[in-house]
């Protein structure tokens, strides 16, 4: 079966696990606030039910799960043209999740870069969740029968996991159910990096606070960030070849092209020759004007939690109107009895 088969829809979700950064926001969120009405059907998710594969403290597991719910918002996910919602208020996700662990195989699973990486050598000590997260993942996505999910490059292998999953639960059960989804992984700054280490993703984990820029950064840290971001001395060369071996240089280059919604090619032409003493303010004005806003408006909404409650709880009324009658299919295929 294809794709095409399938109403064209969007599945996508971050997890609430610590802040979210500039990585968040132009690898993922602002890709998704473009697929909005750009026929699909969008459907976003705070995937908490992902969050606690890791040990997360239970007051700032839901205050994380409010502020990714405050950060789609502020960027302008909008909860009339896009269902919005967090993973744990549609069970459907963890039924359908305990189907796919009978589906998929554990030499799959043992093939997952992702988990090797995070488990390093205490693949003993983390959870059983933990190992198990491709299959839920693959719920996600397979629960709306999404055909398309916008994600970084470090997720594509799970999404082809999930192909695998949907193709073996279609042969296994002589069914042409599930669709095989296709990752969307394209644009530029799709992995922003570090702003002290060129060469590391930057990440809401790592030990200074220098070295990323949150989503609720003021202004004035936004500007400080930037004009204090690692660099080299050589100016910015006359090609983007030139900026091969330069780390620091290609990611702010990138993170320009991203903001300002041109090629890195565009932005060395228009910059080719200048010293950071001209590039670096240029830059944080920019992420000043377009990224602002947006921490202003995570403010105000995290000042009204009650009101990002509702819009959850709204939105996941809407996505088990989608699951539901997926997931009663599924028991019915599986031959799973319900009276
Ligand atoms: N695993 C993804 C990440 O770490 C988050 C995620 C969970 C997701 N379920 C998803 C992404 C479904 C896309 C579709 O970034």
């Amino acid at each position: 079966m294809t794709e095409s088969t399938f109403t064209p829809r969007v599945f996508s979700g971050i997890k609430p696990s610590g802040g979210l950064t500039l990585g968040n926001y132009l690898g993922a969120i602002k890709r998704f606030v473009g697929m909005q009405g750009a026929g699909f059907e969008t459907v976003y998710c705070v995937v908490d039910l992902h969050a606690i594969t890791v040990w997360q403290d239970p007051a700032e597991l839901k205050t994380a799960t409010r502020e990714v719910a405050a950060g789609y918002l502020a960027s302008g996910i909008d909860p009339e043209k896009s269902i919005l919602f967090n993973q744990a208020q549609v069970h459907e996700h963890a039924e359908l999740g305990w189907i796919f662990n009978c589906v998929a195989r554990v030499g799959w699973m043992n093939r997952m870069t992702q988990f090797k990486d995070k488990a390093g050598s205490n693949a003993e000590k983390v959870s059983l969740g933990l190992y198990a997260y491709p299959s839920l993942m693959a719920a996600d996505i397979l629960l709306y029968h999404a055909t398309h999910v916008p994600v970084g490059e470090d997720q594509k292998q799970h999404v082809e996991l999930t192909r695998d999953i949907a193709a073996k639960f279609n042969h296994d059960f002589k069914v042409d159910f599930f669709p095989l989804t296709t990752p969307v992984i394209e644009g530029p700054a799709m992995r922003v990096m570090n702003l002290r280490d060129g060469t590391k993703k930057m990440s809401k984990s790592g030990e200074s606070d220098m070295e990323r820029i949150n989503m609720t950064d003021d202004a004035d840290t936004i500007a400080k960030k930037f004009k204090k971001a690692k660099t080299d001395p050589a100016p910015l060369p006359e090609t983007l070849d030139g900026l091969k071996d330069r780390p620091e240089a290609r990611n702010l280059v990138d993170i320009y092209s991203a903001l300002n919604d041109m090629t890195p090619e565009a932005v060395i032409a228009e910059y080719a020759g200048a010293g950071w003493g001209r590039f670096k303010p240029a830059l944080a004005d920019l992420a000043v004007e377009k990224l602002a806003p947006i921490s202003t408006e995570m403010e105000r909404l995290m000042n009204d939690p009650a009101e990002i409650d509702r819009i959850l709880g709204r939105g996941a009324e809407r996505a088990r109107e989608i699951a539901a009658p997926i997931l009663k299919q599924t028991y019915d295929i599986v031959g799973l009895l319900r009276s």
